[in-house]
C-alpha cells in the first residue's frame, strides 16, 4: 500500500506552529507497535490451543490454488426492500491436492453462500459434501467431505454467494460522490481494497500471498457504466441476466498473483490515455469533471517516465500490457498497489495546477512511484508471508524517491527522505516499546496482527535501512543484485534472506568493494532488533563508542536481542567540510584516531544521514559545531544542519546532552534560508509547544521564534517581490510557506495583514480565487484563526463546493484554526455526520481541533461524549482510531489530565479500546513523561527563551 496508509499527507507536511499545527509534530510514542499490542491483545483474550484445522489462522499445506473463474456483479442502486447495497458472484476455483485430505480450507469472509459444489478435473468422482459451514473468527469457509481428495488430482470447487456491497472501504465495496450542480447527481462507484486479507470478502479464496494463481475476471454492470479489472478489458457484449439487461466484460486472465492484489472497478468514471505507439498503455481514470478539468494530466505525464525509470532500475521490463491508475473518493490507505489497475486516494493522483501546492505535486510523484515500483517488487516477486512486509513497503519507500526524482530531477526529492522518513523513523524506534523490523512468521497470524504491520517502523525504516544498505553498497550494485533477485523468483515469493543472497552476490562480483562483513551478517543486526545506536564521538581522543538510543532513558527494554543491541555501523564523515575515509564501527567501543581533532576543527559524522544512527560529541566539538553554524553555516552540507538540529534535540529528549544545548542549535536559523533546517526545527520546538503552550514560557518562545524568523520572513519578501512571484527552487517553496506560517503565528509585522487581506480578498470574488496554491493551507489557517463566524461560514461552503480532493483537504484543516469555541464545537459535530465529513477524514479533523491550543479540551470533551459511536466507528480495525487517542492527549502535562485520563480509561476498562488499546496505555505513559520533562526543564527554558529573545 501507499505510504498513506498510516499517516495522511496532511500531517506530513504542515508544519507546527500556526494554531493547530502542531499535529504534525513527530512526538515519541505515537505509532501502534505490533508486537506489544499483540501481546496486550493476548493477555485480553488467551489463545486457545486449536484443536481442529479451522481454528488455525493459516491455511494448512493441502491444497493449491491454480486458476479461478470469477463473476461478479455489483449493484449500484440500493435493494429498496433490504436497505442494502450488494453484489453476487460465482467462482470456480481449480486447485491442486498435495496431500490426502478428506477436508477443504478456504477463506470467505461475510459472503452468504447459495451454492456449493466439487467436481474432479481428471474424470474421477469427486467427494461427496459432508457438512459445511462459515467459520468467523478464522474466516474460513469449511467443507468436510465424505471421502478423500487425491493427492495429484485437481479439483474444481464452484461457489455461488452473495455479498454486502458496504461503504467499509475494504473488499469490495462502495464509494460515493455528486456530480453537477443542477440538481447534483448522486454516484455511486463499485471498488475494491484487498490488502492485506479482505479478498475473502469478495469471492471464496486462497487467501494467503504464497497462494499465486491465475484469475480469469468477469464483470455484469449497468449499460453506461465500465467495468475495470487488473487484466486488460476484452470484449463487452449486452446480455440478460435474470431479467435485467446488463453488460458483460470479461478481462485477459492475469499471469500468476496473489489474492491480496486483485482490483475491480465499475463506475461512470472518464480517463485520459497515453498516445498510441507507447508499448504500455497507461492510463489515468477519475471523475468526469476531475476529467474534463485536466486533473489527470499531470499523472499522465509522469506515470509513462516512472515506468521506463524503473524498467531501467531493475533491468526487467514492465511485466503487463497495460496500466490503469484511478482516483477514488473514498479510500483508506493513500494507494494500493493492485497490479495493473492501481488505486488511489484522489489527493494521491489528481493535480491541478491552479489550486494545487507544489506539496501536492510531490506527493502525486512519490506515491505513483511507489507503487509502481511495486509492480516488480512485491508484485512480481512477492513475499512469502505478511512478518516480510517491511522489505515490501520498506523497498518501495525507498525507491519511490529515485522514481519522483527521475520525474522530476530539479526537486531534488531523495535528499528529503532525510525528513520524511529517516527522522520520522528514528523518533518511533527510539522507543522502548518498538519492534524490529522483521517479524517470525508464527507471530503474525490474524488479521488484526497482519494490520497493524502498516505502520511507521515498516516504512519508514525499512525505507531507511535499506537506503544505508544501498548507500555502502553503491547504488549500481545495489541495483544489480536485485536485477538478478527478479529475475530468479519472477512470479514466485521469497524470503528476505533470498534477497540478502542476490546483493551479496553483486558485492562479490564487484572488485574494489570492502565490506567488513557478509551482507547477511551487517543487515540482520538492523532488521532483526528493534532501535538504532547513538555514536558517541569523543575528538580530543577518537575513541568512539555505540549504544542503544532510547528517547526515555528510563524506560526498560525487555525485548531480547540476538545481538545485544549492538549494529556494525558505516560512518561516513567529514572534517572541516571534507569528506574522509568511511570509517565501519564493529564493536562497542573502538578508537579511530583519524576522528581526533585538533585545535578548532570540527569534525561531523554521517554526512546525509546516510546511516540510521544518531550522533554525539564531546562538547568541544559540539561547540566547535555551533561556532561553525553561526558564522559560515553553508560550510556544513544542508541535510546535516538538518541533522545536527534533530539529534541535538533528541539526545536532550533522552537527556544525553542539555536542553539548552538543543536550543542553541537553533541560533543559526537567523542567517538560515534553506528548508531542511527550518522544517526540522519547526517539527522539533513543536514539542516546545504542545508543553508550554499554555502557560509562561509562551511568551518569551514567541518572541524568541519572531527574532529568529524575521529576517526569513523578509527575505522571502524580498525575492518574491513583495509576495507577488514564487520562488523558483521547490525546497524554497517549501520554506516560504515555513516563513509565513511562523511569522505571522508569531506576530512578525505584516503578516497577518497579508494573509487575512488576500483571504478577504477570495471572499469577495469567490469564483477567482488569486491566493498561490502553495501558500493557501497557510494563508487560510491565519485568517481562519485571526477571523471570525464569516470566515469559517465562508471557508465551510468553499470546502463543500471544491471540486478537487486537495483543495477540500486544505480548507478542512484550516477550519480547525479558528479560535472561537462554539465554532469549533460545531465543528466536532459535522465530525458525526458522513454527509459533512467524510468517515475517512472524520478522525483527522477531530486530531486538526485537538491540535489547536483552544480546540484541545472541546476535543477531548467530545470524544469522551461521543465514545461510543466512535468506538463503533472505527475502534474495529481502523487504525485512524489509535490516531484519534493519540492526537487528543498529546498535549497532556499536568496532574490534572492524568487523572481525567486515568478515569476515562477505568470508565471505559469494560468495552476495551480496540485498536487504540496499545495507544491509551502509551498515551498514559506520554503524559507522565510529559510532567516529568516539563518539570526538569520548564525554568531553564524559560530563562533561555527570555535571554535570547532580546
Ligand atoms: C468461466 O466460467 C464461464 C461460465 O461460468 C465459462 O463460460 C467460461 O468459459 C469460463 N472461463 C474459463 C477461462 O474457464
Ligand atoms: C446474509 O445473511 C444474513 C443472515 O441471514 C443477513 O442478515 C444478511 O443481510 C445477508 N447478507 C446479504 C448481503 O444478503
Ligand atoms: C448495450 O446497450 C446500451 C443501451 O442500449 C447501448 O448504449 C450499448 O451500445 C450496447 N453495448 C453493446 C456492446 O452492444
Ligand atoms: C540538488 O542537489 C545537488 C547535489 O546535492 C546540489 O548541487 C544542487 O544545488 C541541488 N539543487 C537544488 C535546486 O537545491
Ligand atoms: C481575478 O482577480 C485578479 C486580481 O484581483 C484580477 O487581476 C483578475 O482579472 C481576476 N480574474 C477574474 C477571472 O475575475
Ligand atoms: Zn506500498
Amino acid at each position: 500500500m501507499g505510504k498513506g496508509f498510516f499517516i495522511s499527507k496532511t500531517l506530513g507536511i504542515v508544519g507546527v506552529i500556526v494554531g493547530t499545527g502542531v499535529v504534525a509534530t513527530i512526538i515519541a510514542l505515537s505509532v501502534v507497535y505490533s508486537q506489544e499490542k499483540a501481546k496486550i491483545n493476548e493477555a485480553v483474550n488467551p489463545p486457545t490451543t486449536p484443536s481442529t484445522p479451522w481454528e488455525h489462522y493459516r491455511l494448512p499445506d493441502s491444497l493449491s490454488p491454480v486458476s479461478y473463474n470469477i463473476t461478479l456483479w455489483p449493484r449500484l442502486v440500493v435493494n429498496t426492500s433490504t436497505g442494502l447495497f450488494i453484489f453476487t458472484g460465482q467462482s470456480a476455483v481449480v486447485f491442486q491436492c498435495k496431500k490426502d485430505t478428506d477436508l477443504i480450507l478456504i477463506h470467505a469472509n461475510k459472503l452468504n453462500l447459495t451454492l456449493l459444489s466439487l467436481i474432479s478435473r481428471d474424470g474421477a468422482t469427486a467427494p461427496t459434501i459432508k457438512k459445511s459451514w462459515l467459520e468467523v473468527p478464522t474466516q474460513f469457509l469449511v467443507i468436510q467431505l465424505n471421502s478423500n481428495l487425491m493427492a495429484g488430482s485437481q479439483y474444481e470447487l464452484y461457489t455461488e454467494f452473495i455479498g454486502e456491497l458496504a461503504d467499509d472501504l475494504g473488499g469490495f465495496y462502495r464509494s460515493e460522490y455528486t456530480e453537477g450542480t443542477s440538481p447534483p447527481v448522486r454516484k455511486v462507484v463499485a471498488t475494491t481494497q484487498m490488502q492485506p486479507v479482505d479478498a475473502r470478502k469478495a469471492f471464496p479464496c486462497f487467501d494467503e500471498p504464497a497462494m499465486k494463481a491465475v484469475f480469469h475476471m468477469t464483470l455484469l454492470h449497468a449499460h453506461g457504466t465500465v467495468a475495470l479489472a487488473n487484466g486488460m478489458n476484452l470484449a463487452s457484449v449486452n446480455v440478460t441476466v435474470n431479467g435485467q439487461d446488463v453488460t458483460r466484460t470479461s478481462f485477459q486472465p492475469t499471469p500468476l498473483m496473489s489474492t491480496y492484489l486483485l482490483a475491480f472497478v465499475v463506475s461512470e468514471f472518464g480517463f485520459i490515455h497515453s498516445t498510441e505507439g507507447e508499448k504500455v498503455l497507461i492510463r489515468i481514470w477519475a471523475r468526469k469533471q476531475a476529467i474534463a478539468e485536466g486533473q489527470g494530466d499531470y499523472a499522465l505525464e509522469k506515470t509513462g517516465p516512472i515506468l521506463e525509470f524503473f524498467e531501467n532500475y531493475y533491468s526487467s521490463s514492465y511485466p503487463l500490457t497495460k496500466s490503469d491508475q484511478i482516483a477514488l473518493p473514498d479510500f483508506s490507505a493513500g494507494a494500493m498497489e493492485n497490479w495493473g489497475l492501481i488505486t488511489y486516494r484522489e489527493t494521491a493522483l489528481l493535480y491541478n495546477p491552479a489550486s494545487s501546492s507544489n506539496g501536492d505535486k510531490e506527493w502525486i510523484a512519490t506515491v505513483i512511484s511507489h507503487e509502481l515500483a511495486h509492480m516488480w517488487f512485491g508484485n512480481l516477486v512477492t513475499m512469502k508471508w505478511w512478518n516480510d512486509l517491511w522489505l515490501n513497503e520498506g523497498f518501495a519507500s525507498y525507491v519511490s524517491y529515485l522514481g519522483a526524482n527521475s520525474a522530476e530531477p530539479t526537486w531534488n526529492v531523495t535528499d528529503l527522505i532525510v525528513l520524511k522518513e529517516v527522522h520520522g523513523a528514528m523518533s518511533v524506534d527510539a522507543l522502548a516499546s518498538s519492534h524490529p523490523l522483521s517479524a517470525k512468521e508464527e507471530d503474525v497470524m490474524r488479521p488484526a496482527q497482519i494490520s497493524e504491520l502498516f505502520d511507521t517502523i515498516t516504512y519508514s525504516k525499512g525505507a531507511a535501512v535499506l537506503r544505508m544498505l544501498s548507500e555502502f553498497l553503491t547504488e549500481p550494485v545495489f541495483a544489480r543484485g536485485l536485477s538478478t533477485y527478479l529475475n530468479t523468483f519472477k512470479y514466485s515469493n521469497t524470503v528476505y534472506q533470498d534477497l540478502w543472497k542476490h546483493l551479496q552476490m553483486a558485492a562479490d562480483s564487484t572488485p574494489g568493494l570492502d565490506l567488513p562483513a557478509s551482507v547477511d551478517d551487517i543487515m540482520n543486526r538492523w532488521i532483526l532488533q528493534m532501535g538504532f545506536p547513538v555514536v558517541t564521538i569523543d575528538t580530543a581522543t577518537g575513541s568512539i563508542n555505540q549504544r542503544h538510543f532510547l528517547l526515555d532513558p528510563d524506560s526498560v527494554v525487555d525485548r531480547p536481542s540476538p545481538f545485544k543491541y549492538e549494529w556494525i555501523v558505516p560512518i561516513k564523515w567529514m572534517k572541516n567540510g571534507k569528506d574522509q575515509t568511511p570509517y565501519w564501527l564493529q564493536t562497542k567501543t573502538a578508537t579511530h584516531l583519524p576522528m581526533k581533532t585538533l585545535g578548532s576543527d570540527w569534525m561531523l559524522a554521517n554526512t546525509k544521514v546516510s546511516g540510521f544512527f544518531r550522533v554525539n560529541y564531546d562538547s568541544s566539538n559540539w561547540d566547535r559545531l555551533l561556532t561553525q553554524l553561526s558564522t559560515d553555516h553553508e560550510a556544513i552540507p544542508v541535510i546535516n544542519r538538518a541533522q545536527v538540529v534533530d539529534d541535538a534535540f533528541n539526545l536532550a529528549r533522552a537527556r544525553i546532552v542539555s536542553t539548552i544545548l538543543a536550543l542553541r542549535t537553533t541560533l543559526f536559523l537567523q542567517r538560515e534560508r534553506e528548508y531542511m533546517p527550518w522544517q526540522t526545527a519547526d517539527r522539533n520546538l513543536g514539542y516546545f509547544f504542545l508543553m508550554f503552550d499554555r502557560s509562561d514560557v509562551y511568551g518569551p518562545m514567541q518572541a524568541y521564534l519572531n527574532k529568529q524568523v524575521t529576517p526569513l520572513f523578509n527575505h522571502f519578501k524580498t525575492i518574491t517581490a513583495d509576495w507577488t512571484k514564487i520562488p523558483e527552487k521547490h525546497t524554497d517553496q517549501y520554506n516560504q510557506v515555513n516563513a509565513i506560517s511562523i511569522a505571522c503565528s508569531t506576530g512578525v509585522a505584516g503578516c497577518e495583514e497579508l494573509t487575512t487581506g488576500w483571504f478577504k480578498d477570495w471572499m469577495k470574488t469567490p469564483e477567482n480565487n488569486t491566493i498561490h496554491p502553495n501558500l493557501r493551507q497557510t494563508v487560510y489557517c491565519s485568517a481562519i484563526a485571526a477571523g471570525g463566524v464569516e470566515e469559517w461560514d465562508f471557508a465551510w461552503r468553499m470546502y463543500r463546493e471544491a471540486s478537487i480532493a486537495s483543495e477540500a483537504d486544505k480548507l478542512m484543516y484550516s477550519l480547525a484554526c479558528t479560535r472561537v469555541p462554539w465554532l469549533l464545537n460545531r465543528y466536532l459535530n459535522y465530525c458525526l455526520d458522513p454527509e459533512k465529513i467524510r468517515k475517512q477524514d472524520a478522525t483527522f479533523t477531530i486530531v486538526y481541533i485537538a491540535g489547536n491550543v483552544v480546540g484541545q479540551s472541546l476535543a477531548w470533551d467530545f470524544v469522551r461524549t461521543n465514545w461510543n459511536h466512535l468506538f463503533n466507528d472505527y475502534g474495529g480495525g481502523s487504525l485512524s482510531f489509535a490516531r484519534l487517542i493519540d492526537g487528543i492527549t498529546r498535549r497532556f502535562s499536568s496532574e490534572f489530565e492524568l487523572k481525567q485520563l486515568q478515569l476515562f480509561i477505568d470508565e471505559n476498562a469494560e468495552q476495551g479500546f480496540g485498536s487504540a488499546t496499545l495507544a491509551v496505555d502509551q498515551a498514559l505513559e506520554r503524559t507522565k513523561a510529559n510532567m516529568k520533562w516539563v518539570a526538569e526543564n520548564k525554568a531553564d527554558i524559560y530563562k533561555w527563551f527570555t535571554d535570547n529573545s532580546a
